[in-house]
């Protein structure tokens, strides 16, 4: 049941740092601060290419994933929407790995998408919550997220799970290519072990969040910002407002901003910049600056340091915890969580059923 709490959506959010550990124990040795996948049966470190396949909230996931492996193994990712994967007939070479992620693992389109790319000499992997599904038993191994029955439609703690076995998928991988040196592992393994009490240390915002949320309600439009990882949180906290809230969302990549969407603010539109301090700091915060001064009101994501040295003052800014780069798209999922569901409870709408929507997609 739903305990204590009003819905699920709202409950399954405050799983979070439980289920998170409980994922991060099925790999990381917190003692020696090394990863260990459960057993792959192959070579990770002669993949020559990784294909990571998706619909929904699982897609960003994928996305996250992408900037990760590229970044800390060297390999080429490629990510793709299953519904659009599946009937363009891609070409898949000797030696990919194809990784499909799926809560159910029972979403048709993701399910095609495997059947495809085992048809084209592809390893597959599946990331699914349910061990027994459909997509995990098609797959050459299936490595499981430690979320839980998620209930609710819109996905949160299922999301977040995924991001933490994709880390682990990348510092493995980038070890095997021999790209990560014990030093770095430790650094990247000691960032996860501290994922839960982080994100407990954001769920305990949650005031501030619904504060913040009683003015969105009233809007018609909202925009989300993000540069490199939080670039696929932006996309993911605009579809769960959409999904929940009905308001119209859209997440961009901030350095897009000047190539159209700049045109839609003006002082009725929120803007929600996912900015933690990381290398690409400076540039979301120079467009902030390019926001606010059109009349944008700007709701700031970010940690002390990012929020100090922002030269205009955002309208509102939510304080998250000083973190290594590479787990902040963990902890910036969570704000837009709390954001949306508090934006659909000061609506009133359906946010465990949101109209028109299923939580398993297994037609086309
Ligand atoms: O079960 P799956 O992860 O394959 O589902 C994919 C999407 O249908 C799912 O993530 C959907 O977008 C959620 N409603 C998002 O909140």
């Amino acid at each position: 049941g739903k305990g204590q709490h009003r819905h699920f959506m709202v409950k399954e959010i405050f799983e979070q740092p439980q289920v998170i550990g409980d994922t991060l124990n099925t790999m990381l040795n917190p003692a020696t601060r090394t990863l260990t996948l459960p057993a792959v049966p192959f070579d990770l470190g002669a993949v020559s290419k990784v294909t990571i396949v998706a619909c929904g909230t699982s897609f960003y996931a994928g996305s996250v994933a992408r900037y990760w492996i590229e970044k800390l193994a060297r390999v080429a990712v490629e990510v793709e929407i299953a519904s659009e994967f599946r009937y363009r007939e891609p070409v898949l070479s000797p030696g990919g790995l194809a990784i499909f992620i799926s809560q159910s693992g029972e979403t048709a389109d993701t399910l095609a998408a495997l059947r495809y790319c085992k048809a084209h000499g592809q390893h597959t992997l599946a990331l699914v919550n349910v061990a027994e599904s459909t997509i995990a038993r098609e797959s050459e191994v299936a490595l499981l997220t430690q979320a839980g029955p998620e209930i609710g439609v819109a996905s949160t703690k299922a999301f977040t799970t995924q991001l933490v076995v994709l880390a682990g998928i990348a510092v493995s991988m980038a070890r095997a290519k021999g790209k990560m040196d014990a030093a770095e592992e430790a650094r990247l393994c000691q960032a996860l072990a501290e994922v839960p009490a982080n994100v407990s240390a954001v769920l305990r915002q949650e005031h501030r969040l619904r504060e913040i949320a009683e003015t969105i309600a009233p809007a018609r439009d909202v925009i989300y910002l993000g540069r490199g990882t939080g670039y696929p949180i932006a996309l993911e906290g605009a579809l769960k407002l959409k999904e929940v809230s009905y308001i119209h969302a859209e997440g961009y990549a901030s350095g897009e901003l000047k190539h159209g969407p700049i045109a839609l603010i003006d002082d009725h539109v929120p803007i929600i910049v996912v900015c933690p301090t990381d290398e690409l700091y400076e540039k979301t915060a120079s467009n902030v600056q390019e926001v606010v001064a059109r009349g944008g009101k700007v709701v700031f994501l970010s940690d002390k340091q990012g929020i100090d040295r922002l030269a205009t003052k955002a309208l509102a800014t939510v304080e998250l915890p000083q973190v290594d780069p590479f787990v902040a798209p963990i902890l910036y999922a969570i704000p837009v969580q709390l954001l949306a569901y508090h934006v659909a409870i000061a609506k009133g709408t359906d946010v465990d059923q949101p109209r028109n929507l299923a939580k398993s997609v297994t037609v086309e």
